[in-house]
């Protein structure tokens, strides 16, 4: 009999739990459990490591780890490691930075690196009264997290600011404790959390015993305590820039003036159009995901960091910017992003250990810049698919190869593949077609010689 639910079942093996998966969601248990057991890692210590990192862990999803190299980021030769599944990506960051790497590469700058976090409560009084009593509050509440804080602080890092935001006049009685941190090379996000948890105990007592307040004015309820993912005071710029004379290489069809002003003008539209925004910053994060990934750090908290600062003035736009002026094109990305290189996955997940290597050991603005650089040149590069031949030309290479790929052809088909789908339209259908016929052709003389 089937038993589609179950309590417990973090308690089981992994083998039980295997076991039960197959029998109650699979049409074939042997073969679902043989291919979830395919994917284990040979070295169990390394596989009880990657267990380790989520709950009810059955097997590995393995996606492709590649390199895009001749990136050349403030002087700095680099090879990024690339974690993504989608065609072309690491063809196109690895297009742009050697297209850059003659023209000065890319020069960054790392504007700012402070995290956040907000303790969020309910109090009932004149907010004139509370903030009197900030500076008393401050002292104490750091005098509190001084546990949890010295170390951070030997590091050069800790609490930098700590500000009252009175948010009465949207939610009755709502308040913020909004606090500025510096975390060092750690994405830091234990220690924020741990502090502000503390701050809610802190700010309790605190309140709890002003003699200054009314009974009632001594209460306060803290609703929750967490970091903020938003960021936009830990952000970069990556720019690249030149004459547009050096971009009379760029595409065939225009100089490097003409390539530069409809480079431009696509830029600006993603600027001005939130649809268009939309997939253009999606093109950035192509790159930027796939080396947040590669080293280990949280995309879905850097995904959603620069989509909330990307309509930060009410609307989306585009993260980057283009001017032509005086000759000089200038292209440039402002990419809000909280990461670490030390702590969390980067240093337990083997291959986020080994990107890291591979980088150099950068500290965490390091590689605040080699990511941002990384997102400029794929968006680079997407945008200038998208203004000279389209992108669909060296998707569709891809794309072809991955059907050859799935209908087994060989080295020899792929090869006559490619020169016959040079000018025609890549479908699943249309590669099958062509397989077909080269069999039929193939077996042609075969049935003659019969
Ligand atoms: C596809 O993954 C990304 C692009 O759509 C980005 C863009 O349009 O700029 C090519």
């Amino acid at each position: 009999m089937q038993e589609k639910s179950i309590s417990g079942l973090h308690k089981l093996s992994k083998a039980e739990k295997i076991q039960w998966l197959a029998k109650n969601f699979s049409t074939d248990e042997s073969a679902t459990m043989a291919s979830l057991r395919s994917f284990w890692h040979e070295d169990a210590e390394i596989q009880h490591i990657l267990d380790g990192f989520s709950e009810n862990t059955l097997s590995n999803f393995v996606f492709p780890y590649g390199i895009a190299p001749n990136f050349l980021v403030d002087g700095q030769m680099y090879a990024v490691p690339m974690v993504i599944e989608e065609s072309s990506v690491v063809a196109a960051a690895a297009s742009a930075a050697k297209f850059w790497l003659n023209k000065g590469g890319f020069k960054t700058n790392v504007l700012g690196t402070t995290k956040l976090g907000q303790l969020h409560f309910s109090w009932k009084g004149d907010s004139a009264k509370f903030q009197a009593l900030m500076p008393a509050l401050s002292h104490t509440l750091l005098n509190d997290v001084r546990h949890i804080t010295s170390n951070m602080e030997k590091r050069g890092g800790g609490i930098s600011s700590i500000e009252l935001q009175d948010m009465s006049h949207l939610e009755a009685d709502y308040y913020q404790l909004k606090v500025g941190f510096q975390t060092c090379d750690s994405m830091g996000a234990n220690f924020i959390n741990s502090v502000l948890e503390e701050f809610g105990r802190s700010l309790q007592h605190f309140i709890s015993s002003q003699t200054s307040l009314s009974a009632s004015e001594r209460e306060v309820e803290v609703i929750m305590a967490i970091l903020s993912n938003y960021t936009p005071d830990c952000i970069v710029r990556a720019e690249v820039s030149c004459s547009v004379e050096q971009l009379d290489d760029a595409c065939i069809n225009l100089d490097g003036l003409g390539f530069a002003e409809k480079f431009a003008k696509a830029i600006r539209i993603a600027e001005i159009d939130p649809y268009r925004a939309t997939t253009h910053n999606k093109g950035i994060y192509n790159g930027v995901d796939a080396v947040v990934i590669a080293t280990g750090n949280d995309f879905r908290a850097t995904e959603a960091c620069g989509h909330t600062y990307a309509a930060r003035d009410g609307q989306y736009r585009s993260l980057s910017h283009c001017q032509v002026e005086n000759g000089v094109f200038t292209f440039w990305l402002d990419l809000p992003i909280a990461l670490g290189t030390v702590g969390g996955l980067t240093k337990l997940h083997p291959l986020a250990n080994l990107s890291l290597e591979i980088l150099g050991q950068p500290s965490a603005p390091e590689l605040m810049s080699i990511i941002a650089a990384t997102g400029l040149a794929q968006n680079f590069a997407a945008v200038r698919s998208l203004v000279t031949t389209g992108i669909q030309k060296g998707h569709m290479k891809m794309h072809l190869m991955n059907i050859l790929n799935h209908l087994g052809g060989d080295a020899d088909d792929c090869a006559a593949a490619v020169e016959y789908f040079q000018d025609r339209v890549v479908s699943f259908s249309a590669v099958r077609e062509f397989l077909d016929r080269r069999e039929e052709e193939k077996a042609k003389p075969a049935m003659n010689a019969m």
